[in-house]
């Protein structure tokens, strides 16, 4: 006999972009994971504090509701789906969703970057899930991927494209030539940016992201204070250009990477050669590269953020609670909450560097300029001027070869001082091999 279809409860906190998608693909009647899966989830509640604000996706009114008891109260509801972002408010709202006896599903990589591991403990605590794909990287697969596809790989590294909106930013000031303020909005108004897009362009999103990401590939705790973070807010048309006319394209990376003393785990831009298949990433679309001990590189890539593929990573976690007990998922995060991996500081990175030094084109100056790198032990691999009209500042690109960062930051500072140069030295990371 066949069996009968499982019905779950759900409900939705949150009723804003990402809500309005998970919303949708609950009450689609031909939801191809019911058809694959034999699940029948029935959305029963949705609570959001605004419910006058117009929506672009229409539900039955008496779903509604602006009090979160009212999912709580609710026996039928065994999965709440937390969707309201920011920390304080949904840590209280997954808190109460746990402690009510419903398992959770939340894209909130804020919290889950600050308060993962407490949140992991208390659900543990009472016997209840909490599930995050939806938390990095939009559409793409990839926490799935990390806790079961590659389950059977020890992770050397992984880096990557984890912010939509900056991807977006950079690649229209890069092929459309637009400022930053209006791909910005442009990205805002398609609903990539964050309610604060400063965390997008500040690279802190791309750094939750990446606290997540490295907590499962590689076992450990990871706090944010961990990660070092530099994001595209400081990014000028100029080194675009000069990025363009070098052969490379800029993109923001989260990258974790396994030393032997450690690991290291940072965000900032950097130059990849023109030719790889990151800098070939464009828009909103995300891109990770992750280094399995037995599968060595793959590559998981889509829309890194947006109302749909954001909703679909959501489903599938939905899903997955639906069918059932996990029992590859909790041991992984156990040791979110134990394992802590000594980190290497950005100081120590080997890097080669992109420095544009503004200086008098005058005699001289590349030999005080070089004499400094050449001092800190930093060899040159490239240098670029363009001809100006006489005595006026002229931008001199410097590319070095493998160089250690904490030698190029003293370099940078001595170089500042020089009475040639007229302000800091802008300088980018530039990636060495095409990945
Ligand atoms: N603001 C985020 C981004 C949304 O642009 O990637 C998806 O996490």
């Amino acid at each position: 006999m066949k069996n009968k279809p499982k019905k779950i409860g759900v409900g939705l906190v949150g009723f804003g972009t990402v809500g309005q998608g998970v919303a949708a693909l609950l009450s689609d009647a031909e939801s191809p994971a019911t058809a694959k899966t034999g699940v029948h989830l029935r959305l029963l509640r949705i609570c959001d504090v605004d419910l006058e604000r117009p929506r672009e996706v229409a539900v039955d009114s008496a779903l509604l509701t602006s009090r979160l008891e009212d999912i709580l109260e609710d026996e039928d509801i065994s999965i709440g789906i937390e969707l309201i972002g920011g920390v304080d408010g949904a840590l209280a709202v997954v808190e109460k969703l746990l402690r009510a006896g419903k398992d959770v599903v939340t894209a909130n990589k804020a919290l889950l970057a600050s308060h993962g591991a407490e949140l992991l403990k208390l659900a543990e605590s009472v016997g209840k899930q909490i599930r995050f794909e939806a938390s990095c990287a939009g559409g793409i697969p990839l926490i799935g991927a990390l806790e079961e596809g590659l389950v059977a790989n020890r992770i050397d590294g992984l880096k990557g494209i984890v912010n939509g909106t900056c991807n977006y930013i950079l690649t229209s000031m890069t092929e459309k030539q637009e400022s930053f303020s209006r791909a910005l909005s442009e990205a805002q108004e398609a609903g990539y940016a964050e309610a604060d897009p400063t965390l997008d362009i500040n690279g802190m999103d791309s750094a939750h992201k990446l606290a997540i990401l490295a907590m499962l590939a590689f076992g450990t705790q990871v706090s944010l204070d961990n990660i070092y973070v530099e994001g595209i807010d400081r990014i000028e048309q100029t080194d675009l250009a000069f990025a363009a006319e070098l052969g490379y394209v800029m993109k923001l990376l989260a990258i974790g990477e396994v030393h032997p003393e450690g690991i290291s785990l940072r965000v900032h831009p950097t130059f990849l050669p023109r030719g790889s298949l990151l800098a070939q990433v464009g828009g909103v679309y995300n891109a990770v590269s992750v280094y399995g001990h037995a599968t060595g590189e793959t590559l998981y890539y889509g829309m890194g953020a947006g109302r749909m593929p954001t909703a679909s990573a959501v489903m599938a976690d939905v899903i997955a609670l639906a069918r059932g007990p996990d029992s590859c998922r909790c041991r992984s995060l156990s040791e979110w909450t134990g394992r802590k991996l000594p980190i290497v500081s950005i100081e120590d990175i080997e890097s080669r560097y992109y420095i544009r030094v503004t200086a008098l084109d005058e005699p001289g100056v590349m030999a005080k300029v070089s004499g400094v790198l050449g001092s800190k032990q930093i060899s040159l691999s490239a240098i670029l001027q363009h001809e100006s009209e006489p005595a006026k500042p002229v931008p001199v690109i410097i590319m070095t070869h493998l160089a250690r960062e904490g030698s190029v930051r003293e370099a940078l500072a001595e170089i500042s001082e020089l009475d040639v140069v007229s302000e800091h030295p802008v300088c980018i990371r530039v990636a060495e091999e095409s990945v």
